[in-house]
């Protein structure tokens, strides 16, 4: 507490004399700011300029303000851009091993899911994203996703059949959608409002707090409390932002993103629970949406159809069997 007051004097001293920062990280992300991922960016930026006395200028770009989400781990390899989060779908052409968070009913919930980003499996990956010159700091969540459709509900595998829906760029999604015989529509988060009020995608999946905070669920008819996958993110920083720094402020990205990790897992509990409340508000008083909720034995008929991709992802230069096994073996 001590050290944060300080830190607050010393970051205001520093901008009231009008000594410039040293350092500008500039943080892209495309969710909004209230968002699990929003609010810990921000979090972030407040900690890390507190830390570093005000020698790093952190900037949020939000809601694909700076960089669409197909563009921005380019733009960071250039250092263009200094931070982001994409998700894990996203990491596909670098390291496609990460895709592991994408296939579905693989987490029993989200005490396995921490266990295996906080253990043997998460360090690997983190590795292999360092190998390719990316600096990569720490897992964030946000959640378990839930289908959508502007045609039906989808309560059984079989009503999914020839819908289009929108996808994150991830060939496990695609199998994901093609063993429910539906049609996956690859598309950057920032064209799904558009893309569901046009009709040019039937349905998609997310968490309930992106699915709340770009208002999904006013152009769908449907939502499925699903949990069938999870969705989440590797912050990462460029390298050449990450060396061109001292070791004191190395320290200080470290603390300030040990205790951002913290907060968001809290934030994404938060919000996907309360903003399903205020989904739920929506549906109520408008009466233009309905939600369901699947039962275990609805759930366990999409698990067993769509869990048979894994053996698809089994190649290392996909995801590879030794992870996808220890992961289902974690404890
Ligand atoms: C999506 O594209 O649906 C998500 O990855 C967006 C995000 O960053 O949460």
């Amino acid at each position: 507490m001590k050290k944060l007051v300080l830190g607050t004097i010393a970051a205001a001293m520093l901008a009231t004399s009008g000594l410039a920062a040293e350092y500008t990280l500039k943080f892209s992300h495309v969710v909004s700011p209230n968002t699990p991922k929003g609010k810990a960016a921000d979090f972030f930026e407040k900690r890390l300029e507190e830390l570093s006395g005000g020698k790093i200028d952190v900037q949020v770009y939000p809601s694909s303000q700076l960089y669409k989400d197909n563009a921005v781990l380019k733009a960071l390899r250039l250092n263009s851009v200094q931070m982001a989060a994409p998700s894990f779908s996203k990491f596909g052409k670098i390291v496609p091993n990460l895709a592991i968070f994408d296939l579905p009913f693989l987490f029993k919930d989200i005490d396995h899911l921490h266990r295996v980003q906080d253990g043997e499996v998460g360090q690997a990956l983190k590795d292999k994203v360092t190998a390719k010159g990316i600096v990569a700091l720490d897992f964030w969540d946000n959640g378990f996703k839930q289908l959508s459709s502007s045609t039906k509900a989808l309560i059984e595998p079989k009503d999914a059949e020839g819908q289009k829906f929108r996808i994150m760029s991830s060939k496990v999604l695609e199998a994901q959608f093609h063993a429910v015989n539906a049609n996956p529509q690859m598309m950057p988060f920032s064209e799904v409002y558009s893309g569901l009020q046009q009709g040019v995608i039937d349905g998609q999946e997310n968490t309930i707090s992106n699915i709340y905070t770009k208002k999904f669920h006013e152009v769908q008819t449907d939502l499925t409390i699903s949990n069938h996958g999870y969705l989440g993110y590797l912050v990462v920083m460029s390298k050449r932002f990450w060396k061109s720094l001292p070791a004191d402020l190395q320290a200080n990205v470290k603390q300030a993103m040990k205790e951002a990790t913290a907060k968001e897992r809290q934030f994404a509990q938060e919000l996907n629970d309360s903003q399903l409340e205020k989904i739920k508000e929506y549906a109520k008083n408008t009466g233009k949406l309905k939600i369901h909720t699947l039962t275990d034995e609805q759930r366990e008929a999409w698990r067993t159809k769509v869990s048979k991709i894994y053996p698809e992802f089994y190649s290392d230069r996909t995801i590879g069997e030794d992870l996808i096994k220890k992961t289902i073996a974690t404890k």
